[in-house]
C-alpha cells in the first residue's frame, strides 16, 4: 500500500514540520487541500504539543503529522557558555542590553521527555515524525501498537538504514538545499553534505522504505524531480513560510522576498546546531567567531533568541533564526490551499496531464 493510499492523500506531498513557523491553522489547511499537513512540537513541551495538536483536530478530521526532535541531551558547559556570552556582549551593547547570567536547556529531547511520549501514546496523532534521531525501542513500539504511522528524518545512508531498522515506516532524505536545521543524528561527526538528488537516489536503491524527498523543492517540477528520483513524496518546507497560515513575522517575510533569499548559508552559531538560514546579522557572525564554538543545542539557543529580542526591540530584525532552504527565491506567498492546488497543477502540467 502506497503512502497516499494508507495517508488517504490526493497529492504526494507533505508541507514540513517547521517548529516556530508552521501553525496548526496552516497543517489543517494543508491537510485538507490533500496533502498531509504537519506541526512541530520540537520546542515546546507536552501540554504546548498537546494543544497544538487538539487545535489541529478542530480543524480538520484528516491526517496530520507531528514533529518532534530526538537530539542527544544537551551538555551543560558552564565555562564554555559564560565565554559565548562573553563574546556576544557588545552586541547586546548595541541594543542597550545585557546578555542573560547564564543559558538554559531551552526544551528536551522526546528521548528524555516521558511526559511528551505519554501524552502521544495517549493523544495517538496519525503521523509522527522524528528529527535528530530516534526515540527509544520501547518507546517507539508503544507507538507503533497505537498505529501511528511514523517517518524519521536521515542525511545519509548510514543514518536511514538505522531508520529502516528501527522499523520506522518512511525516511526523510533531508539534502544539504534543506532549510532548517539538518537532521544528522550526530553533529560531531564528519557530514557528507549530500545533496537531495543524490541522497533520494542512495536511499531509494538502498533501502527498501518508502522515501521522502526533503531540500531545495519549491514546485511541481520539484516534486515530479523527486518522483522521478523514485522518492514516494516530496516534503516542502521553505515553500510554506510565505503562507500567511505561517507564524512567520513581518521581517522574515520581507527577508524572504528580498535580496537575502538568493544567500542562504548553513549556520550552527543561532542555535548549536547546523540550520539553513537568509543570510542576516546573525548569519554574518561566522566571519568573526574564529575558532570559538557555541554551546551545545539547544543551550545556544537560548542566547541567539535573547539576542533576537534585544535586537528586535529597537527595530533591528537581523538577528532572528530566518530558516530557509536553498530554493528561497522560489517561495510563493499565497493561501496554503491555494499553493497546495498550484503544486498539484504544476505537477499534473509536468505529467503531461494539464
Ligand atoms: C523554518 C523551518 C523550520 C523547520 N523546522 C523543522 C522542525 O521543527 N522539524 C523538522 O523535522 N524539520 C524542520 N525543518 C526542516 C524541514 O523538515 C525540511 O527538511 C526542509 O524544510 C526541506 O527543505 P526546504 O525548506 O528547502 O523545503 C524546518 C525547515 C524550515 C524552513
Amino acid at each position: 500500500m502506497s503512502i497516499l493510499d494508507q495517508l488517504d492523500l490526493s497529492l504526494p506531498l507533505i508541507q514540513a514540520p517547521m517548529a516556530g513557523v508552521s501553525t496548526p491553522e496552516l497543517a489543517a489547511a494543508v491537510s485538507e487541500a490533500g496533502a498531509l499537513g504537519s506541526i512541530g512540537v520540537g520546542a515546546t513541551d507536552a501540554a504546548g504539543a498537546r494543544s497544538m495538536i487538539a487545535e489541529v483536530r478542530e480543524r480538520t478530521g484528516r491526517a496530520f503529522n507531528v514533529n518532534l526532535f530526538v537530539h542527544g541531551p544537551a551538555s551543560a558547559n558552564p565555562a564554555r557558555e559564560a565565554e559565548w556570552l562573553g563574546w556576544l556582549r557588545p552586541l547586546f551593547a548595541e541594543f542597550g542590553a545585557e546578555p542573560p547570567a547564564t543559558l538554559r536547556t531551552i526544551y528536551k529531547s522526546l528521548a528524555e521527555d516521558a511526559g511528551m511520549a505519554a501524552m502521544l501514546l495517549e493523544t495517538a496523532p496519525p503521523v509522527l515524525s522524528f528529527h535528530f534521531g530516534l526515540p527509544p525501542a520501547d518507546v517507539l513500539s508503544a507507538l507503533r501498537e497505537r498505529g501511528i504511522f511514523m517517518l524519521a528524518t536521515a542525511t545519509s545512508l548510514d543514518e536511514a538504514r538505522a531508520v529502516e531498522a528501527a522499523g520506522i515506516d518512511a525516511i526523510v532524505a533531508q539534502g544539504i538545499e534543506a532549510g532548517g536545521h539538518r537532521g544528522m543524528f550526530d553533529p560531531a561527526a564528519p557530514d557528507d553534505a549530500l545533496g537531495t538528488m543524490a541522497l533520494t537516489r542512495l536511499l531509494v536503491k538502498n533501502t527498501s522504505l518508502p522515501v521522502v524527498a526533503a531540500g531545495g523543492i519549491m514546485d511541481g517540477a520539484g516534486i515530479a524531480a523527486a518522483l522521478d528520483l523514485g522518492a514516494a513524496a516530496a516534503q516542502l518546507g521553505t515553500a510554506f513560510i510565505a503562507c500567511p497560515e505561517s507564524a512567520a513575522d513581518d521581517a522574515y517575510r520581507a527577508a524572504l522576498a528580498g535580496p537575502a533569499a538568493y544567500h542562504t548559508t548553513l549556520t550552527p552559531l543561532i542555535s548549536g546546531r547546523p540550520a539553513r538560514a537568509l543570510a542576516n546579522r546573525f548569519t554574518a557572525l561566522a566571519r568573526t567567531v574564529g575558532n570559538r564554538l557555541p554551546p551545545d543545542y539547544p543551550i545556544a539557543y537560548d542566547a541567539g533568541k535573547a539576542l533576537h529580542a534585544a535586537a528586535k526591540a529597537k527595530g533591528e530584525y537581523g538577528f532572528g533564526a530566518q530558516w530557509a532552504g536553498q530554493g528561497a527565491p522560489l517561495a510563493r506567498a499565497m493561501p496554503a490551499a491555494e499553493l497546495v492546488d498550484t503544486l498539484r497543477l504544476e505537477l499534473q502540467a509536468c505529467r503531461g496531464n494539464p
